[in-house]
């Protein structure tokens, strides 16, 4: 039955990590629309920051994120450069110096960036914002180039959480998509970092990935278990070979199908939990106690998040920030960044202004991708003018669905654990915009 839903709802859908989802932004949305919408933002918001590091030190053939090699070091310092000036521009364009409750480095790898410019991005925030004492700093590592002094730095800035990429273990898995990185040096960074002081450790896999099976995904998961993690996430692999040119190194005959996915991820899903773990929402898995198992969860662009600041302010190329008014994107190309920050502009070149429908909307795909479910009440109480069509649409999922991936609530409904694979295609059936546009999205499985 499972192998027949696994095939039934294979087809492409979003990961809603916003809604709209980043294709239907709009170049209507420009630097002098930021700059009004951070100029209107009501003083004593708490802020949430991100910051973008574009660069790697090798390519992994799988990698879906926004992100180049570099051989020499010239060009990042010329582009931490730019972040400076973007964080001076844009605090420069706010009415106070805001409150920050939580800060995520990600990219890229931002463990290419030396000791001294660790120090002077994150002593730019700390400048340009009143960062709260018991904030958040998390930042997305590349364990295979990391080094003491890079992680004292980074904890003299005031790191508390680590987000490490491990992906699989299996040699011939590492081979097929040239990432190198043994459970050793794995394991080194997890005590380098827990030594020095961090809170909490996130370990990232993948499934589906070319070569992998049930039992290499189940050897690498028996592995990341000893190390502890207070937090894992299992990502299915998105291969859009299409748009990512780089992901063609990839021979297609070494892909598992959907069917083949939907075991590998069960199967971990099932041992991670069966670890003790607590299931969050589609991906992610978190320690009892963990912030994330103990308050409510949001998604967004960085996954899932404990993170109440409801206004996420990006720096760097390709940076997405989220206001009351709608999402900012800054210039994606690293060049074309760096020449509008340059210039003193600010970087936006799309985003999306929100309308209440689409507020109403986004609202009730962020609730089904952390929490399964959500009332109608809960609808009526915040979006009372736009309920009625959303309100209408979960009655539709509810006659919609033939495979028992929702059940019926006293005011609404919930996906079931039969249903929880397939939650990114629920959410499909709100989204008023899915199917315009040119958007490519990875399989529902
Ligand atoms: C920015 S990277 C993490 C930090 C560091 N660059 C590294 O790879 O170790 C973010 C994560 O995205 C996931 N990822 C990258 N490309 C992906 C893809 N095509 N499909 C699914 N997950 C992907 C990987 O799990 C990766 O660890
Ligand atoms: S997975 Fe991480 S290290 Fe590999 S290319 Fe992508 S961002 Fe860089």
């Amino acid at each position: 039955m499972s192998q027949h839903l696994a095939v039934k709802y294979a087809g492409a859908v979003p990961r809603y990590t916003s809604y709209p989802t980043a294709p239907h932004f709009s170049s209507d949305v420009t630097g002098d629309t930021y700059a009004a919408w951070l100029e209107d933002l009501p003083v004593g918001q708490i802020l949430s920051l991100y910051v973008h590091i574009p660069f790697c030190q090798s390519l992994c053939w799988y990698c879906g994120c926004s992100t180049k090699m570099v051989a020499r070091y010239g060009p990042i310092q010329a582009y931490v450069d730019s972040l400076l000036a973007e964080i001076r521009s844009v605090a420069n364009r706010l009415p106070d110096k805001y409150k920050v409750s939580h800060i995520h480095w990600g990219g890229g790898s931002p463990n290419i960036l030396t000791p001294d410019d660790i120090a002077r991005l994150s002593g730019a925030l700390r400048h340009a914002f009143d960062i709260l004492d018991d904030a958040e700093f998390a930042v997305e590592f590349d364990p295979r180039y990391l080094g003491e002094p890079q992680v004292r730095a980074f904890m003299d800035a005031g790191l508390t959480r680590v987000s490490l990429g491990v992906q699989d273990f299996n040699a011939e898995v590492q081979k097929a998509i040239n990432r190198h990185q043994s459970f050793e040096m794995t394991e080194h960074t997890v005590r380098m970092f827990r030594e020095g002081g961090v809170k909490s450790v996130n370990v990232d896999l993948v499934y589906g990935l070319p070569q992998q099976s049930c039992q290499s995904v189940d050897n690498t998961i028996e592995q990341v278990l000893t190390l502890a993690p207070d937090r894992v996430a299992l990502f299915g692999y998105a291969h859009l070979p299409s748009r990512i040119t780089h992901q063609r190194l990839i021979d297609d005959d070494t892909l598992p199908g959907p069917v083949e996915r939907f075991h590998q991820s069960h199967r971990a899903a099932q041992r991670i939990v069966a670890a003790g773990y607590q299931r969050i929402g589609l991906d992610h898995f978190a320690k009892p106690g963990d912030p994330l198992a103990e308050c409510s969860t949001k998604r967004n662009f960085q996954g899932y998040t404990s993170d109440e600041a409801s206004v996420l302010v990006g720096f760097g190329a390709t940076a997405i920030g989220q206001l009351p008014q709608g999402y900012v994107q800054n210039a994606v190309p690293t060049g074309d960044y760096m020449r509008r920050v340059g210039k003193g502009e600010l970087a936006t070149v799309r985003g999306f202004e929100l309308s209440r429908e689409d507020n109403a909307r986004g609202y009730v795909i962020n609730r089904l991708m952390c929490d399964l479910e959500f009332s109608n009440q809960s609808v009526r109480d915040r979006f009372s003018e736009v309920s009625d069509v959303l309100i209408e649409t979960a009655r539709k999922v509810l006659e919609w669905d033939a495979d028992g991936l929702v059940e019926r609530t006293s005011d609404g409904f919930h996906v079931t654990d039969r249903g929880r694979p397939f939650v990114r295609s629920i959410c499909a059936q709100f989204d008023a915009y899915l199917g315009k546009g040119q958007a490519q999205h990875s399989t529902g499985v």
